[in-house]
């Protein structure tokens, strides 16, 4: 039996916690005996949660092709199998859970097959006890760290049949050029940095992404431009809290510095999720006016509109300062689109601090809103808090919430009937194959008749009818 208890390493949240100062950039290389050993074998990765793990997933596959492996056509036709999870919310976790049981049972036919966990799950020590304990079908798990050593970890888990463990608490590098196989030709998701460093009361991501890290603007430039060489249209900037991007790189180069230079690589297209209301600053709303690549879209999560709430929140800001943002974007854009996240249920929230939530709702008028229940996470500091409120007053609460935020994403929607948009087709309508959909620059769905040629074009559509979640309109051309 070959060691390998080297790679056996789980998490410890307390280690997670901790914050140390020096992060540095190194270039990704696979050793080369591990290349094209997947041969003919097949990969299947499911991803859960936000667009930064879409974002990992793509490296994950690219590592995969690097040694040979092809995507199968679905998990029963594969022979790794990698779930890659989200810990955010309870009933994220639950789904996941359910689906490992599911997929286990493909064993009794394949016994070959290798199933792995990685992801935000991975870096909760809870999970990590029970996949130890009570899932012994899974045989190979990692977390959000070490991604770069998939190639190590394949040949173990797959090829020396060993059960690898390896989740480190602590980042230790930025990988650059790790190979990635994107999900699509035009439009491209990028790290601009990882971790966070917010702390907020309810959350578990500075548990589980670990420190706010920047890539360095060189890398995060040259990877735009070398997209915008293969035709790419859009991007979009990912990092937990993106206006703290260049804090810890002390050059005092701002996220604002980078949307700006960005601009001149000649992308189309710019978006990014998610900025911090504390943290917006007069460069990046002047980006919002001055770049044209800048998309006519801001995505601000609010959490609460209860100072109180927001406090116990460590949110680090007032709902007046919110809603001065908010004011300072509308005179820079008027016609930008602002959606937001909000938690109802927040531990002890008063049915006052809940109305002031639905009067924040009520002034912005948002084009549009996730709404979550609160969820209690272990490890993080309102998971010790007493809450005095039932489970059908939070669902109620709920209930109210999307009542209040469909009345104006449905207003906003009207206001673009008889309008020509621009529009990035991204594919053929799942429902009707005759019809492509794509986004505006304000972030809207747009369904209009046209054929697949047309995949990746930037086109203009006259909006025709407003519906509750998408815009449907002709082509027209100007
Ligand atoms: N419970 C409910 N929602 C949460 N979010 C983050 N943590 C929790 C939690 N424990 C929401 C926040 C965040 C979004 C990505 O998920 O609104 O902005
Ligand atoms: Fe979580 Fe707050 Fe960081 Fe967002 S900013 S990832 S909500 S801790």
């Amino acid at each position: 039996m070959k060691d390998y208890s080297k790679y056996f390493q789980v998490p410890s949240m307390n280690e997670a916690r901790k914050r140390t100062s020096d992060v540095v950039s190194i270039d990704y290389s696979i050793d080369p005996q591990f290349i094209g050993i997947g041969h003919s074998k097949h990969y299947w990765i499911q991803t859960y949660g936000c667009q930064a793990n879409e974002a990992d997933s793509e490296m994950i596959a690219g590592i995969f092709e690097q040694m040979g492996f092809s995507e199968a056509q679905g998990p029963e036709d594969s022979d790794i199998i990698l779930l890659n999870t989200c810990a955010i919310r309870d009933n994220a976790e639950q789904r996941i859970w359910g689906e490992l049981g599911r997929l286990s049972r493909l064993k009794q036919t394949n016994p070959d097959l290798v199933i792995g966990i990685s992801g935000c799950m991975t870096q909760e020590e809870g999970v990590v006890d029970r996949l130890l304990k009570k899932n012994p079908y899974v045989d190979l798990i990692f977390g959000t760290h070490n991604i770069h050593k998939l190639p190590e970890y394949i040949y173990q888990s797959y090829f020396e049949k060993e059960r690898v463990v390896e989740v480190f608490s602590m980042p230790g590098t930025i990988q650059e050029n790790l190979p990635k196989k994107r999900k699509q030709n035009h439009k491209a998701w990028i790290h601009i940095m990882y971790g966070c460093d917010e702390f907020c009361t309810y959350c578990i991501v500075p548990y589980t992404r670990g420190k706010e890290r920047s890539r360095q603007p060189e890398d995060v430039i040259k990877e735009v431009e070398s997209l915008v060489a293969q035709g790419y249209k859009e991007v979009t900037l990912l990092g937990q809290n993106v206006n703290a991007y260049g804090n810890d790189l002390n050059r005092g180069y701002t996220f604002g510095n980078l949307l700006f230079d960005l601009d001149q690589t000649g992308i189309r297209r710019i978006r990014f999720t998610s900025p911090h209301p504390r943290d917006m600053d007069e460069l990046t709303i002047r980006a919002f006016k001055e770049c044209e690549s800048v998309m006519e879209h801001l995505h601000l999560p609010v959490q609460s509109g209860s100072n109180a709430i927001l406090k116990k929140m460590n949110r680090h800001y007032t709902a007046e300062h919110y809603l001065s943002i908010i004011k300072q974007m509308r005179d820079a854009v008027p016609d930008v689109a602002i959606t937001t996240d909000i938690i109802v249920g927040f531990p002890n929230e008063t049915e006052e601090d809940f109305q002031a939530t639905l009067d924040m709702v009520e002034m912005v008028e948002y084009d549009g809103a996730f709404t979550f229940i609160y969820s209690k996470r272990d490890g993080t500091p309102a998971a010790n808090w007493d809450d005095s409120i039932s489970a059908e007053e939070k669902k109620d609460r709920f209930d109210r919430l999307i009542v209040a935020t469909k009345k104006y994403s449905n207003k906003n929607n009207d206001k673009y009937e008889g309008q020509v948009v621009e529009v990035l087709v991204d594919g053929v309508s799942k429902t009707d194959d005759t019809m492509l959909s794509g986004y505006d620059r304000h972030n809207k769905l747009v369904n209009f008749k046209g054929d697949a040629s047309m995949i990746g074009d930037i086109v203009y559509v006259q909006i025709t009818q407003a519906k509750t979640w998408f815009l449907l309109g002709e082509q027209v051309h100007v």
